[in-house]
């Protein structure tokens, strides 16, 4: 069975930073070191990173003095207040790309229009671009929710980073539809697509792979939600998709018969993940088949059992 790997999976430019980042903080201070939350949505990463010292707490009222690692999803305003305040260090490790997004939201605000997120609202980095707008913010999904939207004459509309284009452009649709239609006078509105490239090519990579190979497996954190993303991409074409955290998770009866199978990972997974379940693969297809040519030799020996690698059958 051959293995072809996306042309674009895996670490991310933000997320290859906020670690480097991280592990520089370790480096260069002596005190803790800790995140809001995991710095990324992967487990393993995140052990490694603790056995380094580089510690995840939940409030920041649980830390008394050290340095606070701003995940690349970027946070709210007041949490920089607040890690000011109790005289934290921060390093800010929000991703460039979000940074744009937060800013973006906040000058729009100061200008009067009322921004529309496009995203996931539970998401962090949601959460993190309504708090830069002073909680003004209206956050949609999808194009049914913009529907629904009570309209203000002024509109600016940006994305979470990690949002599909189409889903995006369904949500511009819908409001130039009825800023035309039902606009009062003088409507306005401004798109500013904050959508990053590296999720997009790792989306439309993760597509035109699935539709080539027989089964396809995704790598990532289940906390992931780009991972799981790539993974409902690659079901939706009908491929048999198995999304999983590490190499141990895969089960060779998924390669039975496959001739070629594909493999993505999310923008959180580090090389060494996805190289260890590529060579996993390799092994548990190769079982498949000798197990498959020991069926074949019990079904010509009339239902014996012989155990050992089939060299050749003598008949
Ligand atoms: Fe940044 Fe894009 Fe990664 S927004 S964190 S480079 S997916």
């Amino acid at each position: 069975m051959e293995v072809k790997r996306a042309a674009s999976a895996g670490f991310c430019f933000g997320v290859k930073r906020a670690i480097e980042l991280a592990l520089q903080a370790r480096a260069e201070n002596t005190g803790r070191i800790f995140t809001l939350g995991p710095l990324i949505h992967n487990p393993q990463v995140v052990r490694l990173l603790a056995e380094k010292g580089i510690e995840v707490i939940q409030d920041l009222a649980a830390a008394a003095e050290g340095t606070l690692v701003i995940r690349s999803h970027g946070v709210e305003p007041e949490v920089l207040a607040a890690a000011q305040e109790l005289g934290l260090k921060v390093v800010d490790a929000t991703c460039p790309f979000v940074k744009r997004a937060q800013e973006l939201a906040r000058d729009l605000t100061e200008q009067g229009y009322t921004v529309v997120v496009v995203g996931d609202r539970e998401h962090p980095e949601v959460r993190g671009i309504v708090g830069w707008t002073g909680g003004r913010a209206q956050v949609v999904e999808g194009p049914e929710e913009a529907a629904r939207l009570p309209l203000l004459p002024r509109v600016g509309v940006i994305a979470q980073t990690t949002q599909p284009l189409d889903n995006f452009e369904a949500v511009v649709a819908v409001l130039r539809r009825r800023l035309v239609k039902e606009g009062e006078a003088p409507s306005e509105l401004r798109v500013f697509s904050t959508i990053c490239h590296a999720t997009a090519e790792r989306q439309q990579a993760a597509r035109e792979l699935a539709a080539q190979v027989d089964v396809m497996v995704v790598v990532g954190g289940y906390d992931s939600a780009n991972t799981r993303k790539l993974a409902a991409i690659c079901r939706e074409s009908g491929t048999p998709t198995y999304h999983i955290e590490t190499a141990d998770q895969l089960k060779s009866e998924w390669f039975a018969g496959a001739r070629v199978a594909g493999l993505t990972a999310g923008a959180s997974t580090p090389d060494w993940i996805i190289e260890e379940v590529e060579r996993r693969m390799k092994e548990l297809a190769e079982n498949a088949q000798e197990e498959m040519q020991m069926a074949d030799f019990r079904t010509l020996r009339g239902g014996e059992i012989v155990k050992g690698v089939v060299v050749a059958i003598d008949q």
